[in-house]
């Protein structure tokens, strides 16, 4: 099925790909499981033997502190009899499973099981947990559940020299909020949303009157990242104070969205905050904000900041993506033509292409 009209338009992706339950299990299989997802922040397993576990698309995983100081991620599962391993957060010595107390390291390999000594040939060093493939970039913890799958350096070039460059501070930043939202909608349709400016001048009215020129807003793909850039404007209207001259990036707005559902936005005073996705079903995503500060110290400006996000950017996303969703499961829908500017900006939707054409590749891959 091609979404390209004789006419030469590009055009939005046919809505099957939004509402099929079946194409969300292509998905799940041929993109969720085979690009970097983000699992969480350094911060929360600072000691040896600190874990958190997480779900990402379907599979129960968990990060933990290794005693020499290393970052592992593993499948929640026990080698046994595939009892789940950890629940939550918490802080061990060793990995005992619930169920018959197998017992492994924190670098996965099974220590002892009870009565193992009175079974022939059971030979503990060839036991050791599905260990998952894991970067730690700039703190952040990512995870691939594709054992082949290429660097995150090679996926998003550059991003992690720029992102070093706009918040100095990035290695000693600790997440003090998340914010967690329930979409009724496809991932795709929040990504898409997330990814073009296109609809800011009608929908976001704090985004036109606030401390961004939207003229000067642009969205450029960078390997497998997007990268918006914009130029602060009316710096008085900040609601945080800042030191402008604090260094090259002071006063800059930035964000780095890598592929399929990240994204670290950098506001002025070189704050970052990041945004991701975990899609739940083909119709229902749950999305999150998190905010970090330098060591982890409480911040009113923050908390006042992640407010306003919510309260603004996010109320108001959320009804575009629930409609979109919605109008996706109607009768009457044929895929328009994408608005792609040739000079790109603010009002085009060049980023909706190399999404579309991101998707296309990978399902077919
Ligand atoms: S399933 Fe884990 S010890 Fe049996
Ligand atoms: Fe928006």
């Amino acid at each position: 099925m091609t979404t390209m009209q004789a006419n030469g338009l590009e055009r939005a992706l046919e809505a099957h790909y939004y509402t099929d339950p079946e194409m969300f299990a292509r998905e799940r299989e041929k993109i969720f499981h085979r690009t970097w997802q983000f699992a969480g922040h350094i911060s929360q397993i600072e000691q040896a033997g600190d874990y958190f576990a997480f779900e990402i698309c379907g599979q129960n995983l968990f990060c933990i502190r290794s005693a020499d100081g290393s970052v592992r991620t593993f499948f929640n599962v026990c080698m046994h009899r595939a009892h789940e391993l950890v629940q939550g957060t918490g802080s061990t010595k060793l990995i005992v499973c619930p169920y018959h107390a197998w017992t492994y390291e924190l670098d996965g390999k099974l220590r002892r099981a009870p009565n193992q000594s009175k079974v022939d040939g059971f030979e503990t060093a060839e036991i050791c947990l599905t260990d998952v493939k894991t970067e730690v970039f700039c703190g952040f913890i990512f995870v691939n559940l594709d054992p082949d799958a290429a660097p995150m350096g090679e996926w998003f070039p550059d991003v992690e020299e720029q992102l070093r460059a706009y918040v100095p501070n990035i290695d000693q930043l600790k997440t003090v909020k998340i914010n967690e939202v329930a979409e009724r909608c496809n991932w795709k349709v929040a990504v898409e949303n997330y990814s073009e400016c296109y609809h800011c001048a009608l929908c976001h009215p704090t985004f036109v009157k606030g401390v961004v020129d939207p003229k000067s807003y642009n969205v450029m793909p960078q390997g497998h990242c997007l990268r918006h850039t914009t130029v602060a404007a009316n710096l008085d209207r900040l609601t945080y104070p800042i030191d402008a001259d604090a260094n090259e990036h002071a006063t800059d707005y930035s964000s780095w969205f890598l592929w399929p559902m990240f994204s670290f936005q950098v506001y002025p005073g070189n704050v970052l905050n990041t945004y991701w996705w975990r899609p739940q079903s083909a119709g229902e995503t749950n999305m999150y904000r998190g905010w970090h500060t330098q060591d982890g110290v409480p911040s009113d400006a923050i908390e006042a900041l992640a407010q306003q996000d919510l309260d603004t950017t996010v109320a108001e996303d959320i009804k575009l993506v629930e409609s979109v969703q919605r109008g996706l499961g109607s009768l009457g829908y044929k895929p328009g033509p994408l608005v792609i500017d040739r000079d790109f900006g603010v009002n085009s939707e060049h980023s909706i292409r190399a999404l579309k054409q991101w998707t296309l590749e990978a399902l077919e891959g």
